[in-house]
């Protein structure tokens, strides 16, 4: 490994399980650091039996010899984080010292909530399926000038701030009808805020730089996945934050020509949470054994997800969106004694057959087209070497390393830290 930071991202609409990774890599770092979103994101680690789930804390926490940082480009619910302390605290006593929050990191308001879900109902059938976390509105007050950050809560006028922007969201809630009662929320909010006072609050841009110079191995935990970033994602229905690897350099303060690899982390398959375009989407038992195999239900919301077919193009438009250098496939157990295996390689959109991912992936337009490949029947969840798994699996992983051109080198089957196959 060279000097300089890694990125490791989701190719897919999230959920690839980059939770798990960024656990089984960070023996390998000295500093993991989250640089966008939110509590929206829901990363799942199992080890020792016990599944573990992070919103804003990088998954790096669990071992006592790296640092975590919190990146500027990250929003933050102290209630939400609070809750994610304590829980943490009872296992690692030590993680406050291994955690660094920065101070540019934008704050998630009681009343951000509120607008969220206030303007999801108000769209009725376009609702984007929000997480109603606040992630949207807090990232408008960052855009529109109007956010507090976490290095306010040190400012002697912090409660004046928190009141100006409150009244702004309550001026902008009675445009809604929207009921809400505010002070249980409210009187949490301001005792998480006092707790977080007296954290580790750092200018972690700074860090990381210092980091860099020392030669240390940085790794950029990215959150939710490439087609819901803001730009490149099918919008309107994506997240607020960029998610791709250009996130990475906003959200933390690195500079592009300090990135080495871009690990692209995506599933054998595809699901989604929420509303928005999904070509390969399976409404049948085919989706409904995914589900079930997989587990497919949200970390955070614990709603079901959608499932379908592994989408090429628009795998191939992640890894260039991202300059993907290394791919890493997920669940690909899931697979296991599905009967059928199609993939999907191209689009007929318009008429037209196209390989890439287009402007609108809307259903009336873009219908895709798969080819069908050899389906395996093994458990795979024991195998402990790549060499032992199916030759049909080999076949499927040859099939998307020649489409994508970049290199797949870890096949996860299972969970659990050990289910982790590296390929030669
Ligand atoms: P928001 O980020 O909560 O506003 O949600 C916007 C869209 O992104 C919705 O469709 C969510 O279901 C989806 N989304 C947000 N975060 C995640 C995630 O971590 N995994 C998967 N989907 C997500």
């Amino acid at each position: 490994m060279s000097q300089g930071a890694d990125i490791l991202l989701g190719l897919q609409w999230g959920d690839e399980g980059k939770g798990k990774i960024v656990d089984v890599l960070t023996k390998k770092y000295d500093v993991v650091a989250r640089f966008q979103g939110g509590p929206n994101a829901g990363h799942t680690l199992e080890f020792n039996n016990i599944k573990h789930v992070l919103h804003t804390i990088p998954s790096g926490i669990f071992h006592p010899n790296a640092d975590n940082y919190i990146g500027n480009g990250v929003v933050i619910d102290p209630i939400i984080f609070c809750g994610e302390i304590d829980k943490l605290l009872k296992l690692e006593p030590d993680c406050l010292k291994r955690l660094q929050i920065s101070r540019k990191a934008h704050l998630i308001l009681p009343t951000h909530k509120l607008l969220d879900a206030a303007s999801e109902a108000a769209k009725g059938k376009n609702k984007i399926g929000s997480t109603l976390k606040g992630i949207g509105p807090t990232y408008m007050d960052k855009t529109g000038r109007n956010g507090l950050r976490i290095g306010d809560i040190e400012l002697a006028d912090f409660l004046e701030r928190y009141q100006s922007l409150k009244k702004k969201h309550l001026d902008l809630l009675n445009g809604y009808d929207f009921p809400f009662d505010l002070k249980n929320a409210e009187e949490q909010w301001m005792d998480a805020i006092n707790r977080i006072k007296e954290m580790n609050l750092a200018d972690t841009d700074v860090l990381i730089q210092n980091a860099f110079h020392s030669g240390k191995k940085i790794l950029a935990e990215g959150a939710q996945g490439t087609l819901l970033d803001v730009d490149f994602g099918t919008y309107p229905f994506v997240t607020s934050s960029t998610t791709t690897a250009a996130g990475a350099c906003t959200g933390l303060g690195l500079a592009p020509n300090r990135i080495n690899q871009v690990i692209g982390i995506f599933k054998a398959y595809v699901t989604r949470v929420g509303s928005g375009p999904f070509p390969t989407e399976l409404n049948d038992e085919l989706g409904q054994f995914l589900r079930d195999q997989g587990n497919e239900y949200g970390s955070t919301t614990g709603r079901p997800r959608r499932t379908g077919w592994l989408d090429l193009p628009a795998l191939r438009y992640a890894v260039e969106v991202n300059g993907v250098t290394q791919l890493m496939m997920m669940k690909a157990d899931v697979l296991s004694g599905l009967g059928e295996l199609k993939v999907c390689t191209e689009y007929k959109y318009r008429g037209e057959k196209i390989e890439h991912l287009p402007y609108s992936l809307d259903q009336e337009l873009l219908e895709p087209v798969y080819i069908d490949m050899d389906a395996w029947k093994e458990d795979l969840t024991q195998i402990d070497s790549e060499k032992d798994l199916p030759n049909e699996l080999k076949a499927y992983t040859k099939f998307i390393e020649k489409y994508t051109g970049v290199p797949v080198v870890l096949i996860s089957v299972g969970p659990d830290r050990k289910q982790t196959l590296w390929r030669g």
